[in-house]
C-alpha cells in the first residue's frame, strides 16, 4: 500500500494525491487522506480508485499544510470506505496510517472494546488509532512508543494528531521512507513519491521511530534513543525508483520475498494452540477429496499442496492445469472440496475450471492474491495470499505466498481432521515462522549464481530434476528459465530420468538437481552419480550443512536447511535467481518476455 505524509508551506492535499499517484503502480482498492484544517484534523476517504478521492476533495477542500494519505490494498476487511486509512477515533483529533499485520490486534481490540472504545472499521491498523489515543497524555511520541510496546507484527506507522505539527513514524518490516526538504519534509513507503520534490532521503530500519517536523527530522529506536541514519541522495529515474533502484520488477520482487512470507503468514500462525486461523468459512472434516487446478507457476504450487495435504491432513488430492480439468469430465461430488490457485483471480481457464467443480457440487475455495478478482466473486470461498501487486510477468513473490498459503491450509485441515497430532503441528509452524529469514538467507547466494549462469549461458538446453515435494520446484525453475531466457528447458522428476531424459545428457547439457535435505536424499545422489557418469554438468541446490554433495556436482548452491516439506520454499529462489541472471547475461526483457501476459483471460 502506499503512504504520503508532509509538513510545510504547500498545499498537504495536493502533496500527498500527487505522491500517491506516482505509487499507483502498486495497485489499490480505497485512498485516504487527513490534513489539519483550521487546527482540526479533517478526513475523507473513498473505496475504488484514486480518482474517487481526487473528485471528492475537488467538491470539498481541504486547505492546510499538514497532511497525511494512503492508498489501500485490502488485507483485514473488505476495500470500503470505513475500512481505508487513515483511521480515527470517535473523537478526531488522532489519524493513523499503517502498512503491514497487526498479529495481536484481535485482543487489543477485544480489551479496547471492554474499556469503552467504539470501531468503526474492520482492520487491524483501526486497533493502533485508539491504542494511541489511550496512551496520549500531551505527548504524541510517547503515546505512540507506549502503544507499540503492545501491538506487535508489521508495520510503517504514520501518526498526526492534531495539537502538533509533527508526523510521528515507526518501521518495523514494512519500508518507510523519510524525505528531507527546506522548511517542509516529507515522509513516504517508497521513494517515487517524493521524487517531484527531495532527492535527500532516510531509509528507516527496522525498529526505528522518527518524528518528522517542518523545521527538521528526529530518528530514534523504539526506546527513543537517537540514532544515526545516513542521509542518501537518490539518483534514480522515476522508473529506476518504481523498481526500488532494481533494474526489473522482477529483481525487485525476488527481493521482496522474505517480507511477502511475513505478510502471507502474519496474524494466521498461532504455535500455543497448534493450528492456524485463516477465518474460512468451509468446513474443512466435510470433505473426503480435494481437487486442485491452476495455471502456469500456479499449478506448481498446486503440486506442492498436493505433498503437504497429502502428508499432513491424509486426504487424497487430484491436481490438474485448469485448461484439461475442464473437459475430463471429472468425479466430483459435495464431498470434494475444489480448490483454485492463482495470482490475478482472473485467468479464464482456471476460472472455467472451478465453475466446472461447483457445477457438480464441489466446495469451492480460492488462493488468489489480487482482491476481489473475478475468481473470488465466484469461489464460496477465499484464502488471499497477500503478495501484493506482481509486475513481473514471470511469477516470483506470488509463488512463493502461494506455498505458504498450501501450508497453512494442510495444517488447517489436517487439525481439523486429527492427522495432524498437536506436537509435530508446532513444529511445522515454527519452521513457517522461520520462512522469511531463511529466504533472506537464500537471497544471499546471488552472485554465486551470477558466476554459474555466466558459466552456462550459452547452454541450448537445461533439465531440472526433484524429488518428491520438490519435483514441481524443478518444474517451476524450468518454467521461470524459458519464460524469461529463451533456454529449452526440461523438469523431470529425478526418479523418472533413467526411462527417457537420461538419453539427453552430455557434456553440454547443465542439469539442476534439487538435492536439499530429505528422506529421498540418498536417492538424489544416486541420480546425481548417474548424470555425472555420462559426462553431464550438474549444479546441485542443497542444504547448507552438506558436505557430500560438492564431491559429485561441479557446482552447488547452498540454501538454508528447513523442514522437508517446506524445503520448496527456500530453494526455488536460487531458482528464479538463475533465470534471471541467465536473462540478463542474453540481454533479454526480463519484465515483458516475448509473447507472455501476465494475465490469460482467453482460453
Ligand atoms: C500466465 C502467466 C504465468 C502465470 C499463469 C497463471 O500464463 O504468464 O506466469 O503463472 O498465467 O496466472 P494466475 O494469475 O492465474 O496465477
Amino acid at each position: 500500500c502506499g503512504i504520503v505524509g508532509y509538513v510545510g508551506f504547500r498545499e498537504a492535499s495536493d502533496v500527498v494525491l500527487d505522491g500517491l499517484k506516482r505509487l499507483e503502480y502498486r495497485g489499490y482498492d480505497s485512498a485516504g487522506i487527513a490534513v489539519k484544517v483550521n487546527g482540526h484534523l479533517e478526513v475523507v476517504k473513498k473505496a475504488g480508485k484514486l480518482q474517487v478521492l481526487a473528485d471528492s476533495l475537488k467538491e470539498h477542500h481541504l486547505n492546510g499544510q499538514f497532511g497525511v494519505g494512503h492508498t489501500r490494498w485490502a488485507t483485514h476487511g473488505a476495500p470500503t470506505d470505513p475500512n481505508a486509512h487513515p483511521h480515527m477515533t470517535e473523537k478526531g483529533e488522532i489519524a493513523v496510517i499503517h502498512n503491514g499485520i497487526i498479529e495481536n490486534y484481535l485482543p487489543l481490540k477485544e480489551d479496547l472494546i471492554a474499556r469503552g472504545h467504539t470501531f468503526s472499521s474492520e482492520t487491524d491498523s483501526e486497533v493502533l488509532a485508539h491504542l494511541i489515543e489511550e496512551k496520549y497524555q500531551g505527548d504524541l511520541v510517547e503515546a505512540v512508543r507506549l502503544a507499540l510496546s503492545e501491538a506487535y507484527g508489521a508495520y510503517a506507522l504514520v501518526v498526526a494528531h492534531q495539537n502538533h505539527e509533527e508526523i510521528v513514524v515507526a518501521r518495523t518490516v514494512s519500508p518507510l521512507v523519510i524525505g528531507l526538504g527546506e522548511g517542509e519534509n516529507f515522509v513516504a513507503s517508497d521513494v517515487p513519491a517524493l521524487l517531484p520534490y527531495t532527492r535527500r532521503v532516510i531509509f528507516l530500519h527496522d525498529g526505528d521511530m522518527a518524528v518528522v517536523r517542518r523545521e527538521g527530522v528526529q530518528v530514534t529506536d523504539l526506546a527513543g534513543n537517537p540514532v544515526e541514519r545516513e542521509v542518501v541522495t537518490v539518483e534514480w529515474s522515476l522508473e529506476a525508483a518504481e523498481k526500488g533502484g532494481h533494474p526489473h520488477y522482477m529483481l525487485k520482487e525476488i527481493y521482496e520475498q522474505p517480507r511477502v512470507l511475513e505478510n502471507t503468514l502474519g496474524g494466521r500462525l498461532y504455535e500455543e494452540e497448534a493450528g492456524v486461523e485463516l477465518g474460512l468459512k468451509l468446513e474443512p472434516t466435510h470433505y473426503d477429496k480435494v481437487h486442485i487446478v491452476a495455471c502456469g507457476t500456479a499449478y506448481y504450487a498446486a503440486w506442492v499442496g498436493k505433498y503437504l495435504l497429502e502428508a499432513l491432513a491424509r486426504v487424497p488430492v487430484e491436481i490438474d492445469v485448469a485448461s484439461e480439468y475442464r473437459y475430463r469430465d471429472p468425479v466430483v461430488d459435495d464431498k470434494t472440496l475444489a480448490i483454485c490457485i492463482s495470482q490475478s483471480g482472473e485467468t479464464i481457464d482456471t476460472l472455467e475450471a472451478i465453475r466446472e467443480a461447483k457445477r457438480k457440487g464441489a466446495g469451492t475455495l480460492g488462493v488468489i492474491n489480487a482482491k476481489g478478482s473475478s475468481i473470488t466473486r465466484e469461489v464460496d470461498d477465499t484464502l488471499y495470499i497477500h503478495a501484493g501487486p506482481e509486475i513481473g510477468v514471470a511469477s516470483t513473490k506470488a509463488y512463493i505466498a502461494m506455498l505458504a498459503a498450501m501450508a497453512m491450509l494442510a495444517v488447517w485441515m489436517g487439525r481439523a481432521k486429527g492427522t495432524l497430532d498437536e506436537k509435530t503441528a508446532r513444529e511445522l509452524l515454527s519452521e513457517m515462522r522461520k520462512l522469511p529469514r531463511l529466504v533472506e538467507e537464500a537471497l544471499e547466494q546471488r552472485p554465486r549464481i551470477a558466476h554459474i549462469a555466466e558459466k552456462y549461458h550459452q547452454a541450448q538446453d537445461y533439465l531440472f530434476l526433484g524429488r518428491h515435494i520438490q519435483a514441481p520446484t524443478a518444474y517451476e525453475g524450468a518454467l521461470k528459465l524459458k519464460e524469461i531466457s529463451y533456454i529449452h528447458a526440461e523438469a523431470y522428476p529425478a526418479g523418472e530420468m533413467k526411462h527417457g531424459p537420461i538419453a539427453l545428457i552430455d557434456e553440454r547439457l547443465p542439469v539442476v538437481v534439487l538435492a536439499t535435505q530429505s528422506p529421498f536424499y540418498e536417492k538424489t545422489v544416486s541420480n546425481i552419480q548417474e548424470v555425472r557418469a555420462r559426462g553431464g554438468r550438474v549444479i546441485a541446490v542443497a542444504s547448507e550443512d552438506d558436505t557430500k554433495v560438492q564431491k559429485f556436482a561441479q557446482d552447488v548452491i547452498y540454501v538454508p536447511r528447513t523442514h522437508p516439506l517446506l524445503a520448496p520454499v527456500v530453494s526455488v529462489v536460487p531458482l528464479q535467481l538463475l533465470a534471471y541472471e541467465t536473462a540478463v547475461h542474453l540481454g533479454r526483457d526480463v519484465d515483458q518476455p516475448r509473447n507472455l501476459a501476465k494475465s490469460v483471460t482467453v482460453e
